[in-house]
């Protein structure tokens, strides 16, 4: 499935439709280069979640825990992680490892972004959204199912 997004409002609209798919245990996997909107989509998943705190690129921390807000009905977690800056260290998984995502995976939707090739493994399955891109400054974005049920739970969107 892929979709033009002309604007940073039609991305994070996208992210708040993904959000309303999307339950605890299930691993997000946002992959694009620098620029692409990984953090937008990311804000919408949180606003369709109705979670706490601004979700925003991180200049430090590399994982974000975002409780959901139940005055707004929000019921579950957001672990938002950007693996960017694990991109030079010299040991990434073992760095992944001490994030202990796995401890918060069941219970919440954890989205990565930076992270193809370090964290396929936190999960059997695994939803990508990869975007992209285009000349004219709009993204494209492709949701690529990786496993389970995925592909019938994006069939809708
Ligand atoms: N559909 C769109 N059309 C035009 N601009 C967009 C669109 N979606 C997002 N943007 C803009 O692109 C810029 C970069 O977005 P964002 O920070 O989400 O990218 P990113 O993929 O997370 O980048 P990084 O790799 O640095 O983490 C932002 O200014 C955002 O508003
Ligand atoms: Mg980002």
């Amino acid at each position: 499935m892929t979709r033009l997004l002309a604007t940073p409002a039609q991305t994070h609209d996208f992210g708040r439709t993904l959000a309303a798919v999307l339950r605890a245990g299930d691993l997000v996997v946002l992959t694009g280069p620098l620029g692409a909107g990984k953090t937008a989509l990311a804000q919408g998943v949180g606003a369709g979640l109705r979670v706490r705190g601004q979700v925003t690129s991180p200049t430090f921390v590399i994982a974000r825990v975002h409780r959901p807000d139940p005055a707004r009905g929000g019921t579950l977690p957001m672990v938002h992680v950007d693996a960017y800056r694990l991109g030079d260290v010299c040991d990434p998984i073992g760095e992944i490892d001490a994030l202990d995502l796995d401890a918060t995976l069941d219970d919440s939707v954890t989205l990565v972004e930076w992270g193809e090739g370090l964290v396929e493994r936190l999960a059997d399955e695994h939803l990508e959204v990869r975007l992209s891109r285009r000349d004219d400054d709009t993204r494209v974005v492709t949701l690529v199912p990786r496993g389970g049920a995925w592909p019938e739970r994006i069939a809708g969107l």
